[in-house]
């Protein structure tokens, strides 16, 4: 049977323009996918028997799409590294090394997902760690959900510790096989993850840009000029390089299905190269002002004669919340601390159509329109007493959406759709 849901439906058009229905409708066929939707008054006769969930006054909108998060860092938000490459020895090594236990890494994938969909967040592109047990634990639940995921088995064979570390041949080879089992099944995508050019000897380097060549539709997902103490290592480990760009240039990394986390501190040459190649570079603001890694400068990397695609992410566990609606306000402070003054509307877009088009999902998540799934969030922007507040003095969308990015998070999030289905809120349900 066919579900109707109602409330203020708005979708992205494009950066900056909203396609908004004060009272709109949504019909979500047995499959999951949006079969209709526009205002409540046009909606066709034979939807009108279908289960109804009216959300009133309400926002009903894409889910946020997550481009960049670790799946094994899941438990380990607010662990106070000196910088970086002190937090992945200190913390991050060790928590992951738990992730080769498969029966482990099973009932956290069920619990990550989960936490995702209550912070409003329907898809991502996750890191796992270094254990194909680990991937394939979220491979699987992600399917069991019915989601568009994108994940795959980190690569990393130095600069680590032994329990989270591979080698050059096997580290290729079960990166192949996952893709074999993984990608294209059902919603799920899979992606060559070597982890970064520290971890990463020049062989696997080589390797992870030959997989990325051979297999078909593979994206690629590793981390780029985060913070000045990695660069200077990258500077040392690959002295002939001319930047940290180029080291994964020259192993044919850079690409249209590349895409690159942080790129905080990117030359022009550096951005001229990203953009040349299509690739993308994925903002995490609440992990690089945690880290102190620096400000990711917007209006830098899209400078209009080399305009480098970007994407925005959680970054959890370096990142400090899972919300998106908090990494949108993060986001806003480090781009005014940049000199640049983004609207809510450019960053709504962003985290949903942006993301998905970014991702290569586009045609099937990110918008409210037919053929699509179904992967809607409810928002309620008077979720809190300070939220409530605010709205009295709102006078616009763009008000309202402002007002949530800045002083909402997963309270705000009052209801979760994937595929059409409930998977996260209590259910309003009238007529
Ligand atoms: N660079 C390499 N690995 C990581 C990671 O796990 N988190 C962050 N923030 N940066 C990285
Ligand atoms: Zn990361």
């Amino acid at each position: 049977m066919t579900l109707v849901i109602k409330g203020q439906t708005l979708t992205f058009v494009a950066e900056g323009t909203a396609l908004y229905e004060s009272r709109g409708a949504i019909a979500v066929g047995n499959r999951g996918r949006i079969e209709w939707c526009g205002p409540q008054s046009l909606l066709p006769e034979h939807f009108r028997v279908s289960e109804v969930h009216d959300y009133g006054d309400m926002i009903v909108m894409p889910g946020f799409i997550d481009a960049h998060i670790h799946f094994p860092q899941y438990r380990m938000l607010a662990a106070p590294g000196k910088d970086l490459l002190d937090w992945l020895m200190r913390f991050t090594f060790p928590e992951e090394s738990r992730y080769g236990d498969k029966t482990y890494a099973e009932a956290a994938a069920g619990i990550f997902l989960d936490r995702l969909f209550q912070h409003g967040t329907t898809s991502a592109m996750a890191f796992c760690s270094v254990h194909k047990a680990c991937a394939e634990a979220l491979f699987e639940a992600a399917e069991t959900r019915n989601m568009a995921l994108i994940t795959g088995k980190t690569m990393m064979d130095r600069n680590a510790i032994p329990d989270v570390q591979d080698d050059p041949e096997t580290g290729a080879r079960e990166t192949e096989d996952l893709h074999t089992a993984w990608h294209g099944r059902g919603r799920l995508r899979h992606a060559v993850t070597p982890r970064f050019a520290i971890t990463s000897s020049e062989a696997q380097l080589k390797l992870s840009g030959e997989l990325l060549a051979q297999l078909p539709g593979a994206l690629m997902q590793t981390h780029l000029s985060e913070s000045p103490g990695e660069i200077a290592f990258v500077k040392q480990l690959f002295p002939n390089a001319k930047d940290y760009t180029d080291v994964y240039e020259s192993f044919g990394l850079l690409g249209t299905r590349s895409f690159f986390a942080h790129g905080v501190h990117l030359s022009d040459r550096e951005c001229t190269r990203l953009s040349e190649s299509g690739s993308t570079v994925v903002h995490c603001p609440t992990s690089n002002t945690f880290l102190g890694s620096g400000l990711m400068p917007m209006t830098h990397l899209r400078k209009a004669s080399r305009p480098v695609h970007l994407g925005l992410a959680t970054d959890i566990g370096a990142g400090t919340s899972f919300s998106m609606l908090a990494t949108l306000g993060e986001t806003y402070k480090v781009q005014m601390l940049s000199g640049y003054k983004p609207t809510a509307i450019e960053l709504f877009c962003m985290a949903t159509r942006g993301n998905a088009e970014r991702l290569r999902i586009g045609h099937e998540t990110g918008s409210i329109e037919t053929g699509k799934y179904a992967d809607l969030i409810v928002l309620d922007p008077k979720a809190t007493p300070v939220l409530a507040s605010r709205q009295e003095l709102s006078q616009s969308l763009e008000d309202v959406l402002f007002s949530l990015m800045i002083l909402g998070d997963d309270r705000a999030i009052h209801g979760t759709y994937v595929a059409g289905r409930k998977v996260h809120g209590r259910i309003t349900v009238q007529g």
